[in-house]
């Protein structure tokens, strides 16, 4: 913040404007975990944002209420499914419209994971199929009108959430980390296919993080596992994320393309 005195003696303070200043961000599974962090986050860096979820209206309403505490509405919720095409279309219709402006920034972070932890062999094609239309198909789908419609020539981002699982492959998360490796390929090539237009895209890869979707189905032995096997001696926090995804945002992040980050505290 820089301090002007004027020739009458009146001091004029200039506030340096914050980094994404007034870009209008999509993220979705934002009503809770990872998602929320993401959403605040921006909006702390000066980002409009639409807070998708699912079905938890309540707590969509509630990350809406905090960015909207100032004067200016800076947030609106929207529920949508991912993995339906025509709900994706609205999301961003409703970005636009409820901003008056075009999208600057998709963030897919809207995600499921079987909490059965089943091995290949006893995965049901159900459970198969679920997982892979929210994470893989959701992600398609939102990427894909990402593409079309973020604006060019300078600040669109397209940031997807996958995991580090991806790296450490580990047993019982199959249909997971393969869906979230269709991700991973998905948005190297985005990134090249969007030459020319000043988009990027990537993906944040984390590891364990304590949310809902961390600790469903998990014994404390298995949540003390995941402890030991980070360097950090942690598990990862919402928060250890969000800024991640932040940098990536902002201008100061437009040379990582087509790039996996992988925020885990050093597990793999
Ligand atoms: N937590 C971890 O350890 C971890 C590690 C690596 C990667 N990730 C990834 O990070 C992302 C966020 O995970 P999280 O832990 O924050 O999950 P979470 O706490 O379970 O939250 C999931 C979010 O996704 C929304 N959602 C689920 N299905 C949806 C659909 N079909 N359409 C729209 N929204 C949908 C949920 O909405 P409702 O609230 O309305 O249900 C919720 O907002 C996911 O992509 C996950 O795979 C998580």
């Amino acid at each position: 913040m820089a301090a002007i005195s004027s020739s009458s003696s009146t001091t004029v303070t200039l506030t340096p404007p914050l980094a994404l200043q007034d870009r209008v961000a999509i993220v979705t599974g934002a009503s809770r975990g990872i998602g929320r962090a993401i959403a605040l986050h921006l909006a702390s860096l000066g980002a409009k944002v639409v807070i998708n979820y699912a079905s938890n209206s309540a707590q969509a309403d509630a990350v809406a209420a905090q960015i909207n505490s100032g004067s200016s509405v800076r947030a609106v919720t929207l529920q949508a499914d991912i993995s339906d095409p025509e709900q994706v279309k609205h999301i961003f219709d409703a970005a636009e419209s409820a901003f008056n402006s075009p999208i600057h920034i998709l963030v897919n972070s809207a995600g499921v994971l079987d909490s059965k932890y089943p091995s290949l062999a006893t995965t049901t094609i159900e459970d198969f199929d679920l997982t892979f239309s929210v994470n893989a198909r959701g992600a398609f789908l939102c990427c894909k009108e990402a593409a079309k419609r973020i604006k060019q020539g300078g600040g669109g981002r397209i940031i997807c959430l996958t995991t580090s699982l991806v790296a450490s492959l580990k047993p019982g998360y199959m249909a997971y980390t393969a869906s979230k490796a269709a991700v991973e390929a998905m948005v190297k090539i985005l990134a090249k296919e969007l030459k020319g237009t000043g988009i990027t895209a990537n993906a944040v890869a984390p590891g364990p993080v304590a949310t809902e979707m961390f600790y469903a189905g998990k014994t404390d032995e298995a949540v003390k596992k995941a402890v030991d096997e980070c360097p950090l001696g942690r598990l990862g926090e919402t928060g250890d994320v969000a800024p991640v995804v932040g940098f990536l945002a902002t201008d100061a992040g437009q040379w990582v393309n087509g790039q996996i980050i992988r925020v885990n505290g050093g597990y793999v």
